[in-house]
């Protein structure tokens, strides 16, 4: 595996990667991580990650001593290193080492991780045609409990879901919460689109606020495109003319059918297509610019 990784900034090949047995991500998953994608060697949206994972550190009590512009630019040294350009890149903060006993103790001092690897995209195929997604019986976790809104590495829920998915020859598990709304991908979000209007569940119902997500929002201000939150019974599927998943990996991919049965017409809708070729100029623009082109 091309890539590499790091611990506390110190560097080792990619399939070296290790923390220690006691390190509390380990033992309970007691951590929050964040996944980017790199472009020409720069951390796309790098600022709305670290932010997002600040917020879940501060969200789990963990403590988050550095600095994002000395990070970013790590991140960078890191990518240049590998040799990496088209990269999907790891970011893990974990509470620390501790004694095996679930309350932590205090001053645990938290680990913080770096994965780069090359990024090997979905086929092409998949954004032409639109892709398979089941829905599982597994729900949400509600926000009562772990709130979906802080991204934390205990993804158990989320990696049975994708088990259940897989077992369908789906690409991604869809999932109800508690209450049977629909509310987000196993790792993405869900847009539905109904007479020409983007309809997605809002956060309160309980989902991951995305990058990519928040990103749609605004480009389809931008293009005009009338975009609202909404909560979604299950039958909302039955009903939309158009369905796509958002992910910093995904991007925006259209989605073809839903437990066997086509949703629309079951072929990525004019909608679907205007806001993936917006998202590309988008993230191109944005390259351009990283890059000083
Ligand atoms: N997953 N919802 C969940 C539960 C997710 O895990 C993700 C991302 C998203 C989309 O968020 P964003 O647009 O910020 O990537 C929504 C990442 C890709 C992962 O698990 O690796």
């Amino acid at each position: 595996m091309k890539g590499l990784f790091s611990r506390n900034g110190r560097v080792l090949p990619y399939r070296r990667a290790m923390v220690s047995a006691l390190d509390r991500g380990f033992l309970y998953g007691d951590s929050a991580y964040e996944t980017l994608r790199s472009y020409e060697g720069r951390p796309f949206l790098f600022r709305e990650h670290w932010r997002r994972l600040r917020a879940s550190c501060a969200r789990l009590g963990i403590s988050f001593p550095w600095k994002r512009d000395a990070q970013e630019a790590f991140v960078v040294g890191l990518l240049k290193r590998a040799r990496l350009k088209s990269a999907h890149v790891r970011i893990i903060v974990t509470r620390g080492e501790g004694a095996i006993r679930m309350a932590p103790e205090r001053g645990l001092r938290p680990n913080l991780l770096y994965y780069v690897q090359l990024f090997t995209p979905l086929p092409a195929s998949l954004y032409r045609r639109g892709a398979a997604v089941a829905l599982v019986g597994l729900r949400r976790n509600p926000i009562e409990s772990l709130d979906p809104r802080i991204k934390s590495s205990n993804l158990l829920n989320n990696v049975l879901a994708s088990i259940q998915a897989g077992r369908r020859r789906a690409l991604e598990a869809l999932m109800l919460n508690s209450a049977g709304d629909l509310v987000e991908g196993a790792s993405s979000n869900l847009f539905l689109v109904r007479h020409g209007v983007v309809l997605t569940p809002p956060l309160s119902e309980g989902l991951l606020g995305g990058i990519t997500r928040a990103i749609v929002f605004r480009i389809a201000r931008r293009e005009k495109i009338e975009i609202r939150e909404r909560v979604l019974g299950e039958r909302a599927l039955r009903h939309c003319d158009e369905a796509f998943i958002t992910s910093t990996l995904k991007e925006i991919l259209p989605v073809r059918s839903c437990n066997g049965r086509l949703l629309g017409n079951g072929r990525p809708g004019p909608v679907t297509q205007r806001l993936g070729c917006a998202f590309q100029r988008f993230r191109d623009k944005w390259i351009c610019r990283a890059s000083g082109r």
